[in-house]
């Protein structure tokens, strides 16, 4: 098997590399990632002399660097995306660019390079969150998407240009919609390895609104199984929903954060809402769990103590990250929110 992995430097990526790097010993896995703020060559630098992993720097929206990667490769996963629901929402223009004209080239490729009916399989990753805030019950992969953000917006674009390729062209597409990842190597934007890093650091946990939306967490070790074991056993034309089934407050997540670091719990703040934040989200796994055997096996205790256990092992990899162009982003983001004064919703303690 030869495998290309596009976006393979970010958090997903380099966990889902380094897994099917050590199960499959006898596939090989070439990256293509652009590096963008939120990717590093270095989290898979260790691969680099095994033989069996190659990383080229290159953009998917980049049609001379898709064919250079693609033409000799019997699989590939799409990782490649900006994911970040806030700063799609400061300028979408990236999000669109990548999320999806990206895969739009990357199909263009796997059509014009394979005729129709050709197996070279497709992934592509994408997110609960194309359903939209489900306030009750749980989403089927045939429910209507009502994407609310600009980045799930881009997401939805992606994955139905993906199956429109199915259908017109023969591409062997297969769509996953994961729930919330966390676990080892997550920039730390997102909320877990922001209030890790930010307890550890003795600073403030900026916690959206009441603090009362809700995600399912998925332990990034059981997400990259579920890939596997989707690109092995999982049907082109399918889409598969794959969730951890561990949906808490956020309120909660925070509090089991302070908890795991030994922090006090003053450090967690209200503050101001994302605009349109959805309140949640729910997946029913059935058709990936009955088709492929697949479930996930961490609990989220034991996933968030692994966590935060990898970020006081490499402080150097966090702290640097966040001495860099992070430091803008979270005086923008966070700033205001957090001077602002201390009432039930805005800068107040939980
Ligand atoms: P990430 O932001 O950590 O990493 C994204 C990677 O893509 C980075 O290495 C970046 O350099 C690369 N990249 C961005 N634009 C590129 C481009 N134009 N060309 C090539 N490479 C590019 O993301 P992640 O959290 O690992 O998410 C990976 C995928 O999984 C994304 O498609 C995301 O939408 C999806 N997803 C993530 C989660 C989650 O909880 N993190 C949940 C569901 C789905
Ligand atoms: O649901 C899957 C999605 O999960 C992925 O598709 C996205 O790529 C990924 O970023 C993630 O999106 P979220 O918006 O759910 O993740 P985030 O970590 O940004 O936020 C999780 C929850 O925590 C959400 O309700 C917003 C809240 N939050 C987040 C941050 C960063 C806070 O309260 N404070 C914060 O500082």
């Amino acid at each position: 098997m030869r495998l290309l992995v596009t976006g393979g430097a970010g958090f997903i990526g380099t966990n889902f590399v380094r897994y099917v790097h050590s199960a499959r010993p006898d596939w090989h896995i070439r990256v293509l990632d652009k590096l963008t703020y939120a990717g590093r060559r270095e989290n898979l630098q260790d691969l680099e002399g095994s033989g069996r992993y190659q990383f080229v720097r290159g953009d998917i929206c980049d049609p001379v660097a898709v064919r250079g990667v693609m033409s000799d490769v019997d699989a590939v996963v799409n990782f490649a995306a900006e994911t970040h629901v806030d700063r799609s929402i400061m300028d979408a223009g990236s999000f669109v660019r990548t999320d999806i004209e990206g895969v739009w080239v990357l199909l263009e490729e796997l059509r014009r390079g394979s005729p129709a009916g050709d197996s070279t399989r497709f992934i592509q990753i994408s997110t609960d969150e194309v359903y939209g805030s489900v306030e009750q019950g749980l989403s089927k992969e045939s429910d209507q998407l009502r994407p609310t953000s600009p980045y799930s917006a881009s997401k939805a674009g992606g994955e139905l240009l993906a199956m429109a390729y199915f259908h017109t062209h023969g591409v062997a597409v297969t769509v996953t919609r994961s729930s919330n990842n966390y676990g080892p190597w997550q920039y730390p934007e997102k909320l877990i390895p922001l209030f890790i890093t930010n307890a550890l650091e003795g600073q403030p946990l900026p916690l959206y609104g009441d603090g009362g939306n809700r995600r399912d967490w998925l332990y990034v070790e059981d997400q990259c199984a579920a890939l596997l074991a989707v690109l092995e056993k999982g049907t082109p034309g399918a889409v598969y929903n794959i969730g951890g089934g561990q949906e808490l407050e956020n309120s909660r997540v925070a509090r089991a954060i302070v908890e795991a670091t030994g922090a006090s719990e003053d450090l967690i703040r209200l503050v101001a809402d994302r605009p349109g934040h959805d309140r949640r989200y729910g997946l029913d796994c059935s058709r990936v769990r009955t088709e492929t055997g697949w479930h996930p096996v961490t609990p989220f205790e034991e996933g968030l103590a692994r966590t935060v256990e990898w970020y006081r092992e490499n402080v150097s990899w966090w702290s640097g990250i966040k001495s860099g162009e992070f430091r803008k982003y979270y005086e923008s983001m966070y700033g205001g929110r957090l001077s602002a004064g201390r009432g039930p919703s805005a800068g107040g303690k939980v």
